[in-house]
């Protein structure tokens, strides 16, 4: 049948019917390992219960109010929220893709300093919006004539010295993904993190982190801010905060946030009930997970640098690139017909994982043998 699906997407040839903790169905039956988490998103498996549950509870209760009332989902989130944050104060704002939030963060950081330019990195990944493609580091999404590209600057990842060459009294804020992901899972050194928020105090210049793929404990912290030592003015989530439906936040430093004021921005769906309520019982099982990732990716890490293919394994946490000998799509392809997904990244030679933080040691097990297998098959 031809679908009636705008065809954006360069779909592999099945079709997803259910998940449950690491796994997932297709329609013929077949069982997979999923070690590519929806991409990201499913930080704590598929249904977790604790969220089927919440969602249930809430859609019984309301499903959805607008902003103009208060509603208790979003007040209980935005309070769990700045409590990982702590001693920092932040305020929350709720929006529902990480496009949105990052296109928020940008004008919140334009109005606060009154200055138009930005700096974001090469390779960095910002979101499809028409503003946050002008700061995602792809030349080629910039095809697009992306509205800000002509006030972005794109440093190179990891070197101050280049964001010194952009940065003057003209630029409201640095844009930062902390550890590239789709360019790879690319981390810089630790100076980088440092002294790159040192730098924007200096010039008055907001540092924002984009956190949508290494925040909410999937690097092992709360935030990979908190890892590298770093207070951001902005931070940006969204993937895994409500186990896959839509949501993200923007976490704004208090004495940032008293310059928004109201009527400066809002959103019809940010913040809704049935999502907070998720998000929140998310947030719940990551507090009891979070502290085990560091310990999953040495175990994947160790199991992984045993196979004479692969040459380096990067990232962080449950944010995993393994650079091979092999082409990833091709790798990508024979896991997949071996019952395990994984992701590839911009990287010609880098396959990406994005497992749940809940995976078991089992499961890992089953992984490395898993992909042991596709790459002798290749
Ligand atoms: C680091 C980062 N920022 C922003 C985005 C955009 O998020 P969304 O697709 O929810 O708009 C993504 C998406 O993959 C991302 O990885």
């Amino acid at each position: 049948m031809t679908s009636s699906l705008l065809q954006t997407y360069n779909q592999y040839p099945l079709t997803i019917t259910k998940g449950a903790g690491s796994y997932i169905w297709d329609a013929t039956g077949k069982k997979y390992l999923d070690f590519y988490g929806g991409h990201a998103v499913c930080l704590i498996g598929h249904c977790p219960k604790p969220v089927v549950e919440a969602i249930k509870e809430q859609s019984e209760k309301l499903i959805f109010y607008s902003n103009v009332f208060a509603t208790e989902p979003s007040q209980i989130l935005a309070q769990k929220l700045k409590e990982t944050l702590l001693p920092h104060d932040y305020k929350a704002y709720f929006t529902n893709s990480g496009s949105e939030a990052n296109e928020a963060a940008i004008k919140i950081a334009r109005k606060h300093t009154g200055r138009n330019q930005i700096i974001s990195f090469q390779n960095s990944w910002h979101g499809r919006s028409i503003s946050t493609l002008s700061v995602t580091g792809f030349k080629k999404q910039h095809s697009f004539s992306p509205n800000l590209l002509e006030h972005t600057h794109f440093a190179e990842f990891g070197s101050v010295e280049s964001v010194k060459k952009f940065m003057n009294k003209e630029t409201a804020a640095v844009i930062l993904e902390p550890i590239q992901s789709i360019g790879g899972i690319n981390k810089a050194k630790q100076r980088f993190y440092t002294e790159l928020a040192e730098i924007c105090k200096q010039n008055g210049t907001l540092l924002i982190f984009d956190e949508v793929q290494t925040g909410i404990g999937r690097t092992g912290d709360w935030w990979f801010c908190q890892t590298v030592g770093v207070t951001p003015d902005i931070i940006t989530t969204a993937k895994g905060l409500a186990s896959g439906l839509p949501i993200s936040v923007v976490l704004i430093e208090e004495s940032i946030s008293f310059n928004v004021k109201k009527g400066d921005h809002a959103t019809t769906f940010g913040g809704g009930p049935v999502v907070c309520a998720a998000a929140k019982a998310t947030l719940d099982v990551i507090t009891q997970e979070k502290d085990q990732a560091d310990e999953k990716f040495q175990q994947i890490s160790k199991n992984l640098l045993a196979l004479p293919q692969v040459k380096k394994v990067k990232g962080k946490g449950m944010l995993i690139g393994i650079e091979i000998g092999i082409e990833a799509n091709l790798v990508v392809d024979k896991c997949r017909e071996l019952g395990l997904i994984i992701g590839t990244s911009a990287q010609k030679n880098t396959v990406r994982l994005m497992p749940p933080i809940t995976i078991s040691k089992e499961e890992i097990t089953e992984f490395a043998k898993i992909f042991s297998q596709a790459l002798t098959a290749l």
